[in-house]
């Protein structure tokens, strides 16, 4: 599948080398690397952050360690049957009868998105780091052939933008989600390696306060932010209320949208 890039490129996904699946023949490597303006090489150099792909799947590795994006991964069934998503649908506001629109600005791994997917939500998510955005294409595509029926369901409900979020307008009633880089605290080897990979892909000097800007400037009632649990709020505004998980909290933001100038 060819993606659509953003015609912004000048992130330090430059860093990236592209490279084949060990044993596998390099022709989708190059092709992917050409597209995303990246360079090829045969076999990943553990110091470097590099894009391995083969015919059927691909990953981001650093120092050995993988990081994929797969919405039917063991660990996404994991995290679905123990009923870990909920307190991400609370904060959107999913009920029984409401499944609102999201707008998730901060696409990533796309691993919320796809929570709030297959929570009933339709989800568009946006993406600026070409690579990412890449993984993300590929990951919805074979979503939406899982042998998982709800995988294939919500992929159905989800769509991918290309670029900056700030860049895009929001319907009204839809809900904007924001999940910005945070700098990590100590945690698994594993865990910050992915932190790291993302840190080098992305702008980390963006804490999102211009993100924090654009969304409140969108015809919006609800913004949710996820931040670390004892991380400040992000933006000038109280959040209406706060739900706290073990790690993470959602400020909610609420509003009526009638009665205050947007801008
Ligand atoms: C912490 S990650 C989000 C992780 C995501 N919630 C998930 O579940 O995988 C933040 C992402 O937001 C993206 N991002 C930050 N600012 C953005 C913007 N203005 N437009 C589009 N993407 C943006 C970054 O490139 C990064 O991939």
């Amino acid at each position: 599948m060819q993606t659509s890039l953003p015609d912004t490129p000048d992130f330090p996904s430059q860093t990236v080398t592209v490279v084949p699946v060990p044993g596998e023949s390099p022709k989708r490597a190059q092709s992917v690397a050409t597209q995303l303006r990246l360079p090829c090489r045969d076999r990943a150099e553990s110091a470097d952050l590099s894009l391995v792909v083969g015919e059927a799947e691909a990953w981001l590795e650093l120092g050995g360690v993988k990081v994929s994006v797969q919405f039917d991964s063991a660990a996404m069934r994991h995290r679905r049957k123990g009923g870990h998503n909920e307190l991400l649908g609370r904060a959107v506001g999913v009920k029984a009868d409401r499944k609102p629109s999201i707008f998730d600005a901060t696409g990533g791994m796309g691993r919320d998105a796809f929570v709030l997917a297959d929570l009933g939500c339709a989800v568009t998510l946006c993406e600026r780091v070409p690579v990412l955005l890449w993984l993300l294409q590929e990951a919805l595509s074979l979503a939406s052939v899982s042998r998982y029926e709800h995988v294939r369901e919500a992929a159905g409900r989800m769509q991918i933008r290309a670029g900056d979020s700030q860049c895009q307008t929001v319907a009204a009633g839809s809900v904007i989600y924001l999940d910005p880089m945070f700098p990590e605290r100590k945690k698994a080897a594993a865990v910050k390696k992915e932190a790291l990979m993302l840190q080098t892909l992305t702008d980390v000097q963006d804490a999102g306060d211009a993100l924090w800007a654009w969304a409140w400037a969108q015809p919006v009632e609800r913004i949710v932010v996820k931040r670390p649990l004892r991380a400040p709020t992000l933006g000038d505004q109280k959040p209406s209320h706060s739900l706290s998980g073990k790690a993470v909290r959602f400020d909610v933001f609420v509003r009526q949208i009638e009665q205050r100038s947007l801008g």
